[in-house]
């Protein structure tokens, strides 16, 4: 089984990079993040119950002697990385990132901020301007940064100053303009440094995935966000930028569909959203204060109170049609047992659940949870976590 794919089948923080970490313990020889950029915040507790959080990079960095890449389909916002980088205290020899991704520059941050954070409640980290560029076909990609720093230095700069000027037009003052003039210039000042870090853990060899699969290596493609956020799905416009899928993988990884083993979904056993849109399962009698309390529903990126609702089974079993999910990993499980009335959604309406007194087949109400996701989504093998910290996961084959 040398290629598992772990994709959210949600609103994104499903809680997927806890479940990647188990895998990177157990299983992965490689974990590939293969789309988005910093707009995700994966989190993973180990067994003493510190945290880490990664953004742009790999879940896999976290431990030791794992190979870990960044592949093309990745917008990479590239001060970020250096300082995610330095925080984590990466060694080279074990994080790469491909020459092919677009990078997200100050100008796409500034526009983000100005023009869909509060339309679209973005995490204003300029990921959908990078794409605009990408699919444009005007991006600063990390090989042209690495081989030619002055010359995109200098496209970097124009698309600056055309916005800026564009703003003083548009009737903006001097004043207003001004931070980020400041924080454009401090990043120009930080940038010789950041192209030559970007160059050190730039990918030597772009087909190397084959390479890995050929030698048999365990190849473990870490998805970002969730399936209700691609820009391929009825949500649009209230989605992010990128292809939380099989299909956004494929493109990103150069690897084929007969090439994926299994796909694993996951999923909360209640649901989370931040940001614009339809949320059909939306709680409003108090129950959803207390699975944001246990829950911990703060994003782990922006910070913001996440939205809370009942498991929406409808939205599930679409993305496991539409992904060709094998397995079904359900998360945060142990906050379920603080709700007195719980319920799932179904077919546009909710349903009562017995109440769920521990995380154990052996509990009527948790088996009666995993038998309700069994027989709408047609998954028989779902696995569960029973706590927050690393190892505490069980797996079902
Ligand atoms: P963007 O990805 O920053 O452009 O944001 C677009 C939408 O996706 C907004 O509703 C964000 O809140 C949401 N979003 C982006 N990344 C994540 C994530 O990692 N978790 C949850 N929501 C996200």
């Amino acid at each position: 089984m040398p290629v598992k794919l772990v994709l959210g089948l949600q609103h994104g923080d499903e809680g997927k990079g806890r479940v990647v970490d188990d895998l990177v313990q157990s299983w992965a020889d490689v974990v590939v993040r293969f789309q988005g950029g910093g707009n995700a915040g994966h989190t993973v507790y180990d067994r003493q119950g510190n945290k880490f959080v990664t953004h742009i990079l790999p879940v896999g960095v976290l431990s030791a002697n794992l190979i870990n890449i960044i592949s093309r389909g990745c917008v990479v916002d590239i001060e970020e990385f250096c300082q995610e980088v330095d925080d984590i205290e990466v060694s080279g020899s074990n994080l790469s990132v491909s020459g092919f991704c677009p990078i997200i520059e100050p100008t796409h941050k500034i526009i983000d901020r100005l023009k869909y954070q509060k339309k679209l409640g973005t995490t204003a980290k300029g990921i959908g301007p990078a794409y605009s560029d990408f699919y444009a076909r005007d991006s600063i990609l990390v090989k042209d940064i690495v081989d030619n720093p002055e010359q995109s230095l200098i496209k970097i700069q124009s698309k600056f100053f055309s916005l800026q000027e564009k703003r003083a037009q548009d009737g903006e003052s001097l004043e207003s303009l001004k931070p980020d003039f400041d924080l454009f210039n401090d990043w120009v000042l930080k940038y010789k440094e950041m192209s030559e870090i970007l160059g050190f853990y730039r990918l030597s060899n772009e087909n190397i995935l084959q390479d890995y699969y050929k030698k048999g290596y365990n190849i473990l493609l870490e998805g970002a966000q969730g399936s209700g956020l691609n820009i391929f799905s009825d949500n649009y416009p209230d989605v992010t930028s990128s292809a939380p899928s099989v299909g956004g993988a494929l493109n990103s990884t150069g690897l084929s569909h007969k090439q994926i083993d299994e796909v694993i979904g996951v999923i909360k056993s209640y649901k989370t959203k931040v940001g614009s849109g339809a949320f059909p399962s939306i709680i409003n009698d108090g129950q959803e204060k207390i699975l944001a309390d246990i829950g911990q529903e703060f994003g782990a990126t922006t910070g913001r109170p996440r939205k809370c609702g009942w498991l929406d089974l409808d939205e599930v079993k679409h993305a496991v049609q539409q992904n060709g999910v094998d397995h079904l990993c359900v998360v945060k499980t142990d906050v379920m047992t603080h709700i007195k009335n719980p319920f799932f959604f179904v077919h546009g309406r909710k349903y009562s659940l017995t109440k769920i007194n521990s995380v154990s087949s052996f509990d009527p109400g948790f088996a009666e949870l995993l038998k309700q996701i069994e027989i709408h989504t047609g998954i028989k093998q779902i696995s569960y976590t029973t706590g927050p910290k690393r190892g505490e996961i069980v797996w079902t084959n």
